[in-house]
């Protein structure tokens, strides 16, 4: 097995590099929706730790965060998120992602009470103002991806902090942002901190 996953990481790695060669939004949903059968099995590959990471950077920054809390998967792709969630403990998971093809994988897992097909940074979240307790978003904040404009609209839909700890991944985002040369949305840069929390990696 060991082996085979070896002999397959050349063939992984120049899609991966393929997928970030595609700074066209359609383009790289088309890609997506192609790779969707074989998503999982090449993440494995790369030995993909990120939904891991992410999750535990959730649950190390609100431990407070109660197993009924409402969770949002943006850009959720095959439900890799919602798998490591799941084994924290967390089932109110809902998704939302631009490919067709890799929400099916997501609803073969049978792990989110929702899916939604949008496409971040030209449509907006189908979801009320400040419905979730956290928001994450995994692997898909980049060029030819999620935009940064996009932020202030899972903002939109986070449950604001009030007066509970406040925790979020703004600072990250702003970073991000700088680093990718992306303008940083007002929101981010004012009015992020007061919300509940949205995690990017
Ligand atoms: C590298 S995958 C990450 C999937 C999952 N979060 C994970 O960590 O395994 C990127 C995902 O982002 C989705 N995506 C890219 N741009 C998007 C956009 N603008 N709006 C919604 N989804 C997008 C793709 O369809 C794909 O499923």
């Amino acid at each position: 097995m060991a082996q085979e996953e070896g002999e397959r990481l050349p063939q992984v790695l120049a899609r991966v590099e393929a997928a970030h060669g595609i700074t066209d939004l359609t383009q790289n949903l088309h890609f997506y929706d192609r790779w969707a059968p074989d998503y999982d099995q090449d993440v494995t590959v790369l030995q993909y730790r990120a939904p891991r990471l992410a999750v535990d950077c959730l649950t190390q920054a609100l431990p407070a965060l109660a197993p009924d809390a409402l969770i949002l998967d943006v850009a959720c792709g095959t439900g890799l998120v919602a798998s490591e969630l799941q084994a924290r403990g967390f089932l109110r998971l809902h998704g939302v992602d631009g490919s067709p093809e890799m929400l099916k994988q997501a609803q073969a897992r049978g792990l989110y009470q929702s899916l939604s097909l949008c496409t971040l940074g030209q449509e907006l979240l189908p979801n009320s103002e400040g419905t979730f307790d956290a928001v994450l978003i995994v692997g898909a904040l980049s060029d030819g991806q999620v935009p940064c404009r996009a932020i202030p609209e899972l903002l939109r839909v986070t449950k604001p902090a009030g007066d509970k700890e406040q925790m979020s991944g703004s600072h990250e985002v702003r970073r991000m942002a700088e680093q990718k040369d992306q303008e940083v949305p007002a929101d981010v840069r004012t009015g992020a901190e007061s919300q509940e929390v949205v995690w990017c990696v």
